[in-house]
């Protein structure tokens, strides 16, 4: 979603902003600009589409702002209120022209803020709720950047993270936050604000984190941080550990792709000191829990969305087979807004990639108001739900790029895996049999590994079925939420309309749709519940719909009579998500390059949801 970057420092400001924003491009975005301020001028360049238009705008643009500013704010917005043209695109300015904003976010009152403006001659140009903000700035302003922000502020409903600047006070950036992230990378002679480590980490490795409601003020005297109110507050320099390279492709295609490979090291980063052979359990010591802790749980509740969602799903009949507690995954928005009961030894996971999705969130804060025990399990180490939950386990999984989520999916499914396995050995689950799942958990990456040898054979299945405008994929069991995730990847890429089913539902009304040209992807690890999806599967033969096996190796038989066949390794019930979900990846990624989309950013979608 959208994605902020602010440079004050003493190198060319149009570089780094236009830089910063392509190292966020992946967040999702469907147009972007930068405003550059020189001497007592600023000059904004934006345009509807990517980030090489704007470069090319920026160079081609007669400012000397744009050839020589160090200060400057830039933004790629991800349209919510009116279309992706140039005059809805951030840097929003006064009416004056000597404000301007960038912003993430929704400014929730901004049409009573609005006519309150127009009461006083104020009009806006733009569709936008960010013009109301940067108008009401100007409005406030009296002599202090800072204080005309904070009024502003406290008169607005709603989430953002802002960056601004003023020609009255050259040499000055203003930065706040409330739902939307900002990061403050400080650097030598220079400070660098995003709403994403991934601007920052190429020009220095120290960062503040803002929290809500906190604001900062960058000179050249360094950054100052505020409340609202004025008061100080401090907030610790932490260092980034993210690698550089990590977030360029490389020699692969696409950011998809190279993370579908590096998925047997992910997960090895993931499992890495965290299995204990001799005791049969899992060593997580972010999640703080005493063997004594761990046996007081009574239920655990799984939040999250999207693909972790799925991976929650996952964690539920690892918790309920392994541990005997009773589980629920909930979307969390559906959790945040239903008034969820909640008891104090209900264990609340928040399972988020980015950390940062608004409804998943929220629905911390609503736990954690219920006074749950709250954990998070996220891969952006310091992101905003880690730090509320403030205990946790973090994937290692590197930084995830590409929007359709692979990496992060296979390592949320180990991390759920060894949590269950740790709470399962507090109660029924003996230590011989946590021993052997402890062997099978820490095989994922072998199993991650033979499914990628499987690419070619994979790409030939995709090839024949890219043309298809419907797909199905089913499975029961540890392998429906992985039915549910194949469905996601292949609808999110490729744009064919696909939906995930559990096997025995289909036939409560989607078997209607089935036809000769629906392709039904059937999960028939052996596994067990494997005879029964068997059955199905028949039935969509039956009904003409050609039918792709996943099978087991060794097993390979199960798929006679039907169209084509995916072979991925045995392994029990709970570790098959993996490989299984591993294979479903490379089938959407093929028939997505077949079909010619642009995989790493689909159309409309966000990497990171930060409104709800
Ligand atoms: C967006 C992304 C998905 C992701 C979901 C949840 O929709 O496109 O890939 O699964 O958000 O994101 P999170 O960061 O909370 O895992």
């Amino acid at each position: 979603m959208c994605g902020i970057v602010g440079y004050f420092g003493k190198r060319k400001a149009a570089e780094i902003l236009v830089d910063g924003l392509r190292r966020m491009e992946y967040r999702g975005y469907d147009s972007a600009g930068v405003a550059c301020l020189f001497d007592t001028r600023i000059d904004v360049v934006k345009t509807p589409g990517k980030i090489k238009d704007l470069r090319a705008r920026v160079d081609a643009a007669d400012s000397v702002a744009m050839r020589e500013a160090v200060q400057g704010i830039g933004h790629t917005r991800w349209a919510t209120h009116g279309p992706p043209n140039e005059i809805n695109a951030h840097p929003h300015l006064d009416a004056s022209g000597r404000f301007a904003l960038v912003h993430n976010g929704i400014i929730e009152n901004y049409k009573e803020i609005k006519s309150g403006l127009a009461q006083h001659g104020i009009q806006c140009v733009s569709d936008t709720d960010t013009e109301v903000l940067v108008q009401l700035v100007a409005y406030c302003y009296q002599g202090s950047l800072e204080r005309a922000v904070s009024e502003a502020l406290k008169k607005v409903k709603g989430t953002y993270g802002i960056v601004v600047m003023s020609d009255h006070e050259p040499g000055k950036l203003v930065t706040a936050r409330c739902g939307s992230p900002i990061v403050i990378g400080i650097g030598k002679d220079e400070t660098i604000i995003a709403s994403d480590a991934s601007a920052i980490i190429p020009h220095t490795r120290d960062a503040v984190y803002l929290e809500d409601y906190d604001m900062a003020v960058v000179t050249s005297g360094g950054v100052e941080m505020f409340d609202l109110q004025h008061a100080p507050v401090n907030r610790e320099v932490t260092a980034m550990d993210w690698d550089e390279d990590a977030a360029e492709k490389g020699e692969y295609a696409h950011f998809m792709l190279k993370e579908m490979f590096e998925q047997p090291d992910a997960i090895r980063n993931a499992i890495r000191g965290r299995l204990d052979f001799e005791m049969g359990t899992a060593i997580l010591s972010g999640l703080d829990f005493s063997p004594r802790d761990a046996a007081m749980i009574s239920r655990v509740l799984v939040v999250g969305c999207g693909t972790s969602m799925h991976a929650g799903m996952v964690g539920e009949y690892a918790f309920e087979e392994l541990a005997g507690i009773p589980s629920e995954v909930e979307q969390a928005a559906e959790f945040r807004y239903r008034n969820p009961i909640i008891t104090p030894t209900d264990l609340v996971l928040a399972i988020s990639q980015s950390g940062e999705t608004a409804d998943t969130l929220a629905a911390v804060r609503e736990a954690k108001h219920k006074g749950a025990v709250v954990a998070g399990i996220c891969n952006v180490v310091g992101s905003t739900i880690a730090r509320e939950t403030g205990r946790g386990v973090y994937l290692h999984a590197g930084p995830e790029i590409g929007v359709a989520s692979t990496k992060a999916f296979t390592c949320q499914v180990a991390v759920m895996l060894m949590m269950a396995l740790k709470v399962a050995r507090t109660r029924r689950l003996a230590r011989h049999d946590g021993e052997e799942l402890c062997r099978w958990i820490d095989r994922l990456p072998e199993l991650a590994e033979a499914v990628l040898r499987q690419n070619d054979a994979i790409k030939a299945v995709a090839k024949k079925y890219a043309r298809c405008d419907n797909a199905f994929f089913i499975g029961r069991g540890y392998l429906f939420p992985v039915a549910l995730e194949g469905a996601l990847k292949l609808k999110e890429i490729s744009y064919i309309h696909a939906e995930g089913y559990h096997a025995a539902e289909l036939k409560h009304g989607p078997i209607a749709l089935l036809e000769e040209k629906t392709p039904v992807v059937a999960l028939l690890n052996n596994v067990p519940g494997k005879d029964k999806t068997l059955g199905n599967a028949e039935e969509c033969k039956a009904r003409k719909a050609p039918v792709i096996a996943v099978v087991s190796a060794g097993d390979e038989g199960v798929a006679d009579g039907f169209d084509d066949v995916i072979v991925v390794p045995d392994c029990p019930a709970c570790i098959a998500p993996v490989p299984t979900a591993i294979a479903l990846q490379l089938l959407a990624y093929h028939v997505a390059a077949e079909r010619g989309c642009e995989i790493d950013q689909p159309r409309n979608l966000a990497k990171s949801v930060t409104v709800e």
